[in-house]
C-alpha cells in the first residue's frame, strides 16, 4: 500500500540517499531542511516503510513552483513518478493554485518525459541558469494549468 505523508527532519537521511543517487546535481541537506522550515509542501512517498520518492512544492499566492520530484532508482519507470505528480497536483488544486511552474534541465530526459506526460508545456527558456560540469546549462520553464 503506497502512501504520501508529510516529510519531517527524521526523513532527511533516507531522502539524501535517494537524492545523491538519482541527481547529477543533488540538493544539499540544507536545501531540504530549509524547505521543511518554509511554507513548502514536503511529502514522502512510501510503501511498507520503504521510501519510494518525495516531492517539494512551493506555493506562492495562486501559483506553485515544483522544486523537486524524485523516485528512488530501483523504483523508477514503474509509473510512480506519474502517480506522485498526480497527488501533488491534487494537493495544489486543493490549495487553490491556478498553475504549477517548474524549471528543468534540457538534458533531464526522464523529467521532461514525466512533465510532458503530466500535461506541462514549455513557456520559456532561461539561458545558462544551472551550473553544469564545464559551463552552464539552460533551464526550460514549464507550466501546467490546473
Ligand atoms: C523524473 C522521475 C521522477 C520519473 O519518475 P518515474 O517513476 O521513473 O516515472 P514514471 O514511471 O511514472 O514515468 C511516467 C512517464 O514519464 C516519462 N519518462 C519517465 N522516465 C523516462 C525516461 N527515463 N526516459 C523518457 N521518458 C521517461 C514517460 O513518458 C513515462 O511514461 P511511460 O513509462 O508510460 O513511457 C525519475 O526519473 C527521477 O527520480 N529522476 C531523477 C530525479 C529528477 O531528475 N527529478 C526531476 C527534477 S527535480
Amino acid at each position: 500500500m503506497m502512501r504520501l505523508r508529510e516529510m519531517n527532519l527524521a526523513d532527511i537521511d533516507a531522502v539524501m540517499r535517494i537524492e545523491q543517487h538519482v541527481h547529477a546535481h543533488p540538493w544539499t541537506r540544507g536545501n531540504f531542511t530549509d524547505a521543511l522550515k518554509s511554507d513548502s509542501v514536503c511529502r514522502v512517498y512510501e510503501a511498507e516503510g520503504t521510501m519510494l520518492g518525495y516531492v517539494i512544492l512551493m506555493p506562492a499566492v495562486d501559483e506553485a513552483q515544483l522544486l523537486n520530484i524524485s523516485i528512488a532508482a530501483a523504483h523508477q519507470r514503474k509509473g510512480l513518478g506519474r502517480k506522485l505528480m498526480g497527488e501533488i497536483m491534487e494537493i495544489a488544486r486543493g490549495m487553490n493554485m491556478r498553475r504549477i511552474l517548474l524549471e528543468v534541465r534540457p538534458s533531464n530526459v526522464a523529467a521532461l518525459g514525466l512533465y510532458r506526460d503530466a500535461g506541462f508545456s514549455q513557456i520559456g527558456l532561461r539561458r545558462g541558469y544551472y551550473p553544469a560540469d564545464n559551463e552552464r546549462e539552460d533551464a526550460i520553464v514549464m507550466e501546467c494549468v490546473l
